[in-house]
């Protein structure tokens, strides 16, 4: 359930029309849902209870400082996957001690500001990375502590671009090898083993692949206990899917998920940790464009929007799909007309949808993707030199931009020519 609803015919956010905030921004903005990203955050905590546990957003699917601001406030912790992330969760207010670090690549630099920022724990994937932070604690006086992502080798069933629990991704240690790094983990100055770390893949709409993962890791659990480490937390990751159409397709809910958890892992008296990003913010924003003209072709009409692949790359990048509703609801009998929705970019994978059935539409006439609050603002890119799409958050009937739409100006200004050109 989301907070973007038809009232007196105009689609809301909240109690705000969109066409109210389109009027004040111009298009193309997203627009999330406090109460939508409040009631995502809840169900997940209400699914892990009477369990210890904490939520981790994945702060990737959707960064924006105000958005973090208004989870962490909640009581969410952070999974962030660079300095950068990091340091966006601690302008948002988070303390250290509620940040986890995840990511294949994590620099000495990126290791430096989190040892000394503070930090829940490293998810640790690689034996050069586990040497590497170990190095950089000692150099700074403190421990690190770590669990370590093991790749459970199970096939998520989700699109191959973002599957990452197979022996083939780069991601974490197969776990037949987990027991050998523990073991050298543990003989290591800098590093203090707390936990075990998995996480297989994201839009998973179907709950066998984590049961699956999680079998494994409660084994591994008992087996690294006997071996002599004291592993009190499990980090289940992230990647239960969310529903993109209105229709028949209906993911398990969280609440399933949490007994999911329950059953696999819950009487190892670990403390669980989870790092949902997509199904917190993916229903929780819209991506909202305006018509710029509706194109006759042969075959089929374009719609031609002022949104691009640059501000949403999904349907480009994964053939993604997101419903793409009129702002303004058609009266009943209107019959729908379909188009192909395309935005102004320069490429055929400009294409949001082919012979999608849309309300008619003209010039102007605003629409929304909706499903665009994860992955969407996040991935844009100032391609064809469009400037990056602004952010809006709602709250009520209240709205404020939370990223501005930059000036042309300081898009040139971050090019310098150099002097002996
Ligand atoms: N934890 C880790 C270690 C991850 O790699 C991810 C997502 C998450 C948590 C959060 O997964 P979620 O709950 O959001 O599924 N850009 C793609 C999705 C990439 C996901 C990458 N990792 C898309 O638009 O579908």
């Amino acid at each position: 359930m989301d907070h973007f609803l038809y009232k007196n015919g105009t689609l809301h956010a909240e109690d705000v029309p969109i066409s109210e905030i389109a009027a004040e921004v111009g298009t193309p903005f997203y627009v999330y849902s406090a109460a939508t990203l409040t009631r995502h955050y809840h169900l997940f905590t209400e699914a892990l209870s009477p369990l210890p546990h904490m939520v981790c957003f994945a702060i990737k699917s959707l960064s924006n400082v105000a958005v973090l601001k208004l989870l962490g406030d909640l009581g969410a912790g952070m999974d962030v996957v660079s300095g950068g992330e990091y340091r966006r969760a601690r302008a948002a207010g988070v303390p250290g001690n509620r940040i986890v670090f995840s990511g294949v690549g994590k620099t000495r630099d990126e290791m430096r500001l989190a040892l000394t920022g503070g930090i829940r724990q490293f998810n640790v994937e690689s034996e050069p990375e586990l040497h590497a932070l170990s190095e950089v604690a000692t150099s700074l006086g403190l421990t690190a502590p770590i669990t370590i992502r093991v790749n459970p080798d199970v096939d998520a069933k989700t699109h191959a671009k973002i599957a990452t629990g197979k022996s083939e991704n780069k991601f974490g240690i197969p776990i037949a090898r987990a027991r050998e790094v523990y073991a050298e983990a543990a003989r290591l100055p800098g590093i203090e083993v707390i936990g075990v770390d998995v996480h297989i893949g994201s839009q998973l709409t179907d709950l066998a692949p984590f049961e699956q993962a999680y079998l494994k890791v409660a084994d591994l659990t008992r087996q690294l206990r006997a071996d002599g480490h004291d592993i009190r937390r499990l980090d289940l990751g992230g990647g239960l899917g969310i529903p993109y159409t209105r229709s028949n397709e209906a993911p398990p809910l969280p609440l399933d998920y949490g007994a999911l958890i329950k059953r696999t892992v819950g009487d190892l008296g670990c403390e669980i940790e989870i790092e949902p990003g997509r199904l917190i913010s993916g229903n929780a924003g819209l991506l909202v464009a305006s018509v710029v003209y509706v194109k006759n072709g042969e075959g089929r009409d374009f719609l031609i929007l002022d949104a691009a692949m640059n501000d949403l790359v999904r349907p480009s990048m994964y053939d993604a799909h997101h419903d793409i509703v009129p702002v303004v609801e058609p009266a009943a009998a209107t019959e729908a007309a379909v188009y192909d929705v395309v935005g102004p970019v320069c490429e055929t994978g400009d294409t949001f949808a082919k012979a999608r059935p849309v309300a008619p539409m003209h010039e102007g006439d605003l629409v929304a993707f909706r499903s665009a609050g994860a992955y969407g603002a996040v991935m844009a890119s100032e391609y064809n030199t469009r400037p990056l799409v602004p952010e809006v958050l709602v709250k009520g009937d209240h709205f404020a931009v939370i990223r501005q739409r930059p000036t042309f100006d300081e898009i040139l200004n971050r090019d310098t020519i150099p002097e002996w050109l």
